[in-house]
């Protein structure tokens, strides 16, 4: 393969045809994790060049598909990285239920298959109905969202292998998953969850005064100059008090650290400050 960094204006044509046609703006990723992942695909389906793999995604949709997929990274799990989650689930969901708003609005912000989604919504059901009335839960909605369609589709039909379910603690698994796998997600989780489309660099935040927003294992991609700004746009969605998590490696840049308090800063669990 010849193409690399040399060919610097073949790579750029190729991130744009990207863009143009995908709506996947590449200038905000990291470049480095873009070329390497551009470069697995194209040694997959042997192109020579930048050139040549652009004319092979005109011809083959699904290769552009398989970029896309490669480039989004949707590795993720249902409770990944326990020890938030049980963060979470001991002291944010609690807290946000006591507040006594009429309306509760989440936002898992990059969701991916929508592990991340589901996890939230059992956290919050099984939370309420140890300490609620079911009415109450109507005034819940939990929106996940993502850049990848594929993966949007998964999220709606939330049926998971058992692997995906190595760190979700088993009584939770079992109450709120079918027992035969693939495992799908009860009714009453499937009820409280909304999946949309939403490019995190390009599009609104959710409407409304968001009381939790979630976005793990995402910023970790994007060059340090799309991080601030989409930083600045959780903190106006949240509503006063809000919390933000984000993943386990990620943390607040400079400047950002004055618009959040850290609640958790171990467990990267954050809330709107002001
Ligand atoms: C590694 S997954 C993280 C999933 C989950 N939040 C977790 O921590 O397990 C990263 C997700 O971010 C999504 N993503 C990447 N760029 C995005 C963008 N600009 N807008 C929305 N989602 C994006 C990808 O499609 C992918 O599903």
């Amino acid at each position: 393969m010849t193409a690399g960094p040399v060919d610097e204006a073949g790579f750029r044509a190729l991130t744009q045809k990207i863009a143009a046609e995908r709506g996947f703006s590449c200038a905000n990723y990291k470049d480095g994790c873009l070329r390497r992942r551009i470069a697995v695909r194209m040694r997959a389906r042997d192109a020579a060049d930048f050139a040549a793999y652009s004319l092979l995604l005109d011809r083959d949709p699904a290769e552009f598909d398989a970029l896309i997929d490669t480039l989004t990274i949707n590795v993720t799990k249902l409770y990944r990285d326990a020890s938030v989650w049980d963060m979470v689930g001991s002291t944010v969901v609690p807290a946000l239920w006591q507040q006594g708003q009429r309306q509760l609005t989440v936002w898992s912000a990059g969701c991916s298959s929508g592990e991340e989604l589901y996890t939230l919504a059992a956290l919050f059901h099984a939370h309420a109905m140890r300490t609620l009335t079911e009415p109450q839960l109507q005034t819940l909605r939990i929106i996940g969202s993502d850049i990848d369609r594929a993966s949007l589709e998964a999220a709606r039909r939330g049926a998971y292998a058992p692997e995906a379910f190595s760190e979700m603690p088993a009584p939770l698994k079992a109450r709120y998953f079918s027992a035969e796998a693939p495992h799908v997600a009860a009714p009453e989780l499937k009820a409280l969850v909304d999946v949309e489309r939403r490019d995190l660099l390009r599009d609104p935040a959710p409407a409304g005064g968001l009381n939790l927003i979630t976005c793990r294992n995402v910023v970790i991609y994007f060059g340090r100059e799309s991080q601030e700004p989409l930083m600045r746009k959780f903190h106006d969605a949240l509503a006063p008090g809000g919390y933000l998590v984000l993943g386990k490696v990620e943390t607040l840049l400079g400047p950002l650290r004055s618009l959040f308090e850290a609640v958790d800063a171990r467990q990267r669990i954050f809330r709107r400050a002001a």
